[in-house]
């Protein structure tokens, strides 16, 4: 079985700086050790999507692609590669067009899960500044781009107290991200972050993963801004298997597996929770979370269930492999 690792094309261009150079070295430390893994088993290889992305596939005779796009641009940018492999018939890992494009705008995820009654912050969203007026919001919130992730556009300032920081923080997020802007209640309270595993009745949770932000200094406001990320790595201290008694587990767990199931995820994905008066709510859904090796979250996870970074990898291989019921190809491995 022969795959391919597609990866967008460098995205410099289109951010501020040190997240565009950033997300290109984490985008070639995650290529290189999947490709690692992966080689164990199958013949595999990188590529980039671009124009000609199916003409390469074909040509190579791929039989699965290990899908990392996150896309470049427009609003279904994440969508954009799988839906190009479904119309080509080519199986994929992860999820498909439509998972994805509700994962990927938190304001539809958020809809959705308010219909699931699944908690969520209260939340709103404005086109233009002129909107503020229009919203029924408590402050303190976050305001935050609609759709992006690692961070970016999520600042220390994006954290809002008072009207006037809320309609400066919104005025700047318009001018780099595509509207509308999200701002949403902030929940004050313990943070973790859940790897889902699985399809259809074989949906598990990796080990619940706790970021603790108590060791971050004074004058850092405690939740996962893009600073907090990049400078204060050294400051976050990461509990997994989070420190936690059954029940507020359990209702983690199963707040986040049935977050994954009404976006219609697929394979693997990685839920974002906060946890307030031992209710959990949850922010967001990241349907093509990051595994870069140590660092990601959800490769922390998988070391602590004792998957490892290998099995990590292999799982949602095979799990794409169940889906698209690519199991006799498998007889061929080298
Ligand atoms: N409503 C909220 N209440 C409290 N904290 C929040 C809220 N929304 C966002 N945050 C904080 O901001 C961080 C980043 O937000 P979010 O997860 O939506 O962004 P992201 O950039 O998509 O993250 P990721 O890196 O997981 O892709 C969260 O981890 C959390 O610390
Ligand atoms: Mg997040």
């Amino acid at each position: 079985m022969k795959i391919a690792i597609v990866t967008d094309q460098s995205r410099t261009a289109y951010l501020p700086n040190e997240e565009g150079l950033m997300e290109d070295r984490q985008k070639r430390q995650t290529v290189k050790a999947i490709k690692e893994v992966l080689s164990e088993k199958y013949t595999c290889i990188d590529l980039v999507f671009d124009d000609n992305i199916l003409i390469k596939l074909k040509r190579e005779k791929v039989d699965l692609v290990f899908n990392l796009c996150n896309g470049i641009s427009g609003n279904s940018r994440i969508s954009q590669l799988p839906a190009l492999l479904e119309y080509a018939g080519i199986p994929y890992t992860g999820s498909t067009p439509l998972g994805h494009a509700l994962a990927y705008n938190k304001i539809y995820s958020c809809k959705l899960f308010n219909e699931a009654n699944i908690n969520t912050p209260k939340f709103a969203y404005v086109n233009n500044i002129e909107e503020i007026e229009n919203i029924d919001i408590n402050l303190p919130a976050i305001v935050k781009p609609k759709d992006e992730g690692s961070s970016r556009g999520i600042h220390q300032n994006s954290l809002v107290f008072n009207k006037d920081q809320l309609i400066k923080r919104v005025r700047e997020c318009l001018n780099t991200y595509d509207p509308p802007v999200m701002i949403s209640e902030y929940i004050e309270g313990r943070e973790f972050t859940v790897g889902v595993l699985g399809n259809d009745e074989n949906i598990t949770a990796l080990p619940i993963l706790e970021i603790d932000f108590s060791n971050l200094p004074k004058h850092l406001h405690k939740f996962y801004s893009f600073e907090v990320k990049v400078h204060y790595g050294d400051k976050t201290t990461y509990h997994v298997p989070a420190r936690l008694d059954e029940i507020t587990q359990k209702k983690i767990e199963e707040a986040a597996i049935k977050a994954y199931k009404v976006l219609d995820l697929k394979d693997y994905a990685r839920v974002d929770i906060r946890l307030k008066d031992g209710v959990p709510y949850v922010l967001e859904v990241n349907s093509l979370p990051g595994l870069m090796r140590g660092h990601s979250d959800i490769t922390k996870m998988a070391d602590a269930s004792g998957l490892g970074y290998k099995g990590l990898i292999f799982s949602i291989v095979e799990n794409a492999i169940r889906r698209h019921r690519l199991d006799e190809k498998l007889q061929h491995v080298k």
